[in-house]
């Protein structure tokens, strides 16, 4: 598993954002790490290689927000999900043409599509963040082995 360790935000940030530039439309990456580890940060960074212009900041109060960049960007936050067995019509998002990111994706387990990109987030310091991406199907191998290069 490939694994990168990170020493400030704007690093995370660069990292999603040369991620983003290999992703194709209808890709789903999940972020998993505990309050405070950088999901939203890294969202920053891949909605910046999508292009996208507007602010991207925590959903917490909305599951999902939508942006729009070079394809759209759909922001799921599924902490407020933990308790609900319910579909939310999740597939019009993963398949609605642009990039998918799930924080706390475990909530939503049932409903993630089998082919994702699983990143995990974990603090180790301050300012670093060990990043570990693991691939759900082949089309993501090459993305997760380059991933910080
Ligand atoms: N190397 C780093 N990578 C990412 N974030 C970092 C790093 N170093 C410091 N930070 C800081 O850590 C915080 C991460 O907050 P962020 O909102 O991204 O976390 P989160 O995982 O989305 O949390 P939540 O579960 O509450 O949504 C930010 O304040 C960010 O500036
Ligand atoms: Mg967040």
């Amino acid at each position: 598993m490939k694994e990168i360790l990170t020493h400030t935000a704007k690093e995370t940030q660069s990292v999603a954002q040369q991620l983003a530039r290999k992703l194709r439309p209808n890709s789903t990456i999940t972020l998993t790490g505990d309050l405070g580890a950088g999901k939203t940060t890294f969202t920053k960074g891949l909605g910046a290689g999508l292009g996208v212009k507007r602010t991207i900041n925590s959903p917490t109060f909305t599951i999902v927000k939508t942006y729009s960049g070079n394809i759209p960007l759909y922001h799921i936050d599924a902490y407020r999900l933990e308790d609900s067995e319910e579909d939310i019509g999740f597939d019009d998002y993963f398949y609605g043409g642009g990039i998918t990111v799930v924080e706390w994706p475990q909530f939503i387990e049932p409903f993630l599509p089998t082919e994702r990109l699983d990143l995990t987030i974990e603090r180790k310091g301050e300012d670093e963040r060990l990043i570990r991406c693991q691939p759900r199907g082949v089309s993501f191998e090459k993305i997760c082995e380059e991933l910080g290069q």
